[in-house]
């Protein structure tokens, strides 16, 4: 696990950015694997704005996202389809039919997690998936478990997860259920780029650099990938014993 921490949550937006937009020039029909959430934001940000600027191209791009609301119509402004296409999706492009999302509406789940399962491999499996990590956490919507999942299944959020994100829901009260993928599907990812700001994650970045590997302390399983870059921000990063190089 490379750990870097930076200025702020921009320059972590860049330089997460850079990673992604230097692969896909590399590899112009990579796979990526994304997450929602206030974090990535800024990463969304300069992906769009190299975009604008005529530096890379997304038109061969294929995604998966890592999670989606239950019982909320896709369509709805909090689902995570929407914010994806608020943050990113709209703004460059990509081919939508190469735009892949868990139906958190599907009547069965296990057929779901089938579904998504198979078409990560037609895909040929993701290059470089992005994280945030939850204040209990979490990646993905894997909260704190018994045993590590593999392929995406339906969970209850717990009510860490729920008090944390119920603030963006002005309109229907938050699902109480999502459809995320599994940790083994996330961790078979080539690529992880993992990134966490503000001092509301620092205890959850603690336990994933220094507490023990197991379900319970979901992101943990990230020391056994043998290519994860983790930026911090010097808050998120103000707990952990041995402070890792500012960079
Ligand atoms: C979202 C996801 C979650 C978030 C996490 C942090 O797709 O998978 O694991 O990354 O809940 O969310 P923010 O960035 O809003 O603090």
């Amino acid at each position: 696990m490379d750990i870097k921490v930076l200025a702020n949550p921009q320059e972590i937006g860049a330089a997460a950015g850079k990673i992604f937009c230097d692969f896909i020039r590399n590899k112009p029909d990579a796979v990526f694997g994304l997450a929602t959430g206030m974090t990535p934001v800024p990463t969304y940000e300069y992906m769009a704005n190299e975009y604008a600027k005529g530096n890379v191209s997304f038109k061969k791009l294929t995604s998966f996202n890592l999670d989606e609301y239950c019982e909320l119509p896709r369509e709805h402004k909090n689902s995570f389809y929407s914010f994806m296409v608020d943050n990113l999706f709209s703004k460059i492009d990509l081919d939508h039919k190469n735009i892949n999302f868990l139906d958190g509406n599907a009547a069965d789940p296990a057929a779901e997690s089938e579904r998504y399962a198979n078409a990560i491999k037609a895909a040929g499996g993701i290059d470089i998936q992005l994280l945030g990590i939850g204040r209990n956490g979490h990646i993905g919507f894997n909260e704190p478990a018994d045993e590590f999942s593999d392929e995406a299944f339906k969970v209850k959020l717990t009510d860490s997860t729920i008090q944390a994100n119920s603030v963006y829901f002005d309109d229907v009260p938050m699902p109480r259920y999502a459809m995320t993928m599994g940790i083994g599907s996330i961790v078979r990812a080539r690529k992880i780029i993992m990134i966490a700001t503000g001092e509301s994650k620092a205890e959850a970045v603690k336990k994933m650099v220094e507490g023990e590997i197991n379900a319970q302390n979901p992101a943990s399983v990230l020391r056994n990938h043998p290519d994860v870059t983790v930026f911090l921000d010097r808050e998120a990063a103000s707990l952990l014993s041995k402070s890792p190089e500012s960079v």
